[in-house]
């Protein structure tokens, strides 16, 4: 903390997330090298081991039994003066393919971009202890390009597949190799849909008989800023063609998403924040925090997303059959006492349901978050001018529920200190937003406007994991 520490500043601090990954302390931004491996899932992260502003990019390392709690251990791979780590991914080389293993055993590889005033191409670093250790092979592709990065392996048929990007150009390459070590160029993806930004962080991944290509684009998202889409369409072996495409989250803050390497089921982890404004957050020992991980899944073409956790927490019924009018109806206040779980349907309505998420001390003046859904349509807004002075911080998105979700509309609300996720119409919207605000000094109302609407059932679940703040080994 600086001595100008100001209030936003202080809320922060008091903001630290409960069920969310952060850092101890210093900057974090993309999730890397995600892999379930012998039962315990590892979350390496893009990290300044030195400072709270983005730089000397070096991957972090947290792992969880259960993706709730996690534990921080010390940094994995370190900048160095010829290179920074930037964002990659890591695969289980069970049959020792690249050679690296020691004795014949199959090592973990990763594959990150060795970034330098020189360009960024694509390099290998290995670990036989199950990714604790690592240590730096090298690069093993390089097209002598300034913005080639971010590449994400996985096991196809018989060999290793990587795509990557040339993110200027936003443009995907698709590779293929037998070693991890020798690429062959396969294909290009891109540029495609949306035509504003830069893309990064790509990942290509099959569920059932189609592929999703998920990448991040910075700036272009309607929120304002960062954010990421899918493409849904098909993967043969050579090439991916789309046939459709769409926001991943509608929120202002989801960024980087990538999926975990070893898993049958789909398990998606972002970075909760924006490009736009990610640098000019109130100040705190501890710069950053993920998203909660995602269960992905296609329903029609279209991405299903819900929460991959299953808090051990029982749920409370808090209300129901509450007929919602001008009058608010008010969480009870000790449910927000720590992050929360927020589950309801409103039913059949003509009216406007106003969902108000604020804090209760008005010099806090901590951003206020309000969800509106009116005629198909969800709105997020979060208003804020003393918190951040970044004429972007405010936002409105909104979103068109499907038609089918309209009459009975389910929300799924997790709500944590300095962070609020939704998930609603049964997984087929997502909207995440930074709130900042420490959820003990705030009030969630609901109301119904220009008519009456019928909120069935809200059940709480209260959140009490913090174990990540008991980490290990750090430097
Ligand atoms: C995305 C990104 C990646 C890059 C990393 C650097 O947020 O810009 O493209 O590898 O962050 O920290």
């Amino acid at each position: 903390m600086t001595t100008n520490t100001t209030p936003a500043d202080l809320a922060r601090v008091a903001a630290r997330p409960k069920i969310h990954f952060a850092p101890q302390r210093n900057w974090m931004n993309d999730p890397n090298g995600l892999i379930f491996h012998d039962g315990v899932y590892h979350l390496f992260f893009q990290h300044n081991p030195e400072g709270t502003a983005w730089g000397n990019m070096s991957w972090g390392h947290a792992t969880s039994t259960d993706l709730i709690d996690w534990t921080e251990h010390a940094v994995a791979l370190r900048y160095d003066s010829d290179a920074q780590i930037f964002s990659g991914s890591i695969v289980s080389d069970d049959t020792n393919t690249s050679g690296l293993g020691t004795d014949g055993r199959g090592p973990l590889v990763a594959l990150y971009t060795a970034a330098s005033e020189g360009g960024q191409a694509q390099a290998v670093a290995w670990s036989d202890d199950g990714g604790t250790t690592w240590t730096k092979y090298g690069v093993v592709l390089d097209r002598g390009t300034s913005d080639f990065r971010d590449p994400k392996v996985f096991r196809y048929e018989n060999h290793w597949v990587m795509v990557t990007v040339e993110a200027a150009d936003r443009q995907i390459h698709l590779y293929r190799s037998d070693d991890l070590l020798r690429w062959e160029h396969l294909s290009a993806f891109g540029p495609q849909g949306p035509t504003e930004g830069i893309w990064e962080c790509p990942d290509l991944f099959p569920i059932g008989d189609d592929w999703v290509m998920a990448l991040s684009v910075n700036p272009g998202h309607p929120a304002g800023g960062s954010g990421m889409l899918y493409f849904v369409g098909h993967f043969d072996g050579t090439s991916f063609a789309a046939q459709r495409w769409d926001w991943l989250d509608h929120g202002p803050d989801y960024y980087a998403g990538v999926t975990f390497s070893g898993l049958d089921e789909r398990v998606m982890i972002g970075w909760l924040n924006n490009w736009i404004y990610a640098h000019d957050l109130p100040d705190a020992p501890w710069q950053g925090s993920m998203a909660l991980p995602r269960a992905l899944t296609l329903r029609d073409g279209r991405l299903i997303q819900t929460p991959a956790i299953v808090p051990t927490e029982a749920s409370r019924q808090v209300a129901r059959d509450v007929a919602l009018g001008a009058e608010e109806w008010v969480l009870p206040a000790d449910a927000l006492q720590t992050a929360v779980r927020l589950q309801m349907t409103i039913a059949s309505t003509a009216a406007t349901v106003a969902l108000t998420l604020e804090s209760v001390e008005e010099d806090q003046a901590a951003p206020s978050v309000h969800l509106t859904y009116s005629e198909g349509e969800l709105l997020l807004e979060r208003a804020s001018d003393a918190f951040i002075d970044n004429e972007l911080f405010p936002v409105t998105a909104s979103v068109l529920v499907p038609e089918e979700h309209r009459d009975a509309l389910d929300l799924d609300i997790w709500i944590d200190a300095g962070s609020v996720e939704i998930f609603a119409a049964a997984g087929s919207l997502t909207l995440s937003v930074l709130t900042l605000a420490d959820y003990r000094r705030r009030r969630l109302a609901i109301c119904a406007r220009g008519g009456e609407a019928l909120m069935t059932e809200v059940r709480v679940t209260e959140l009490r994991s913090s174990a990540h703040d008991q980490s290990e080994n750090r430097d």
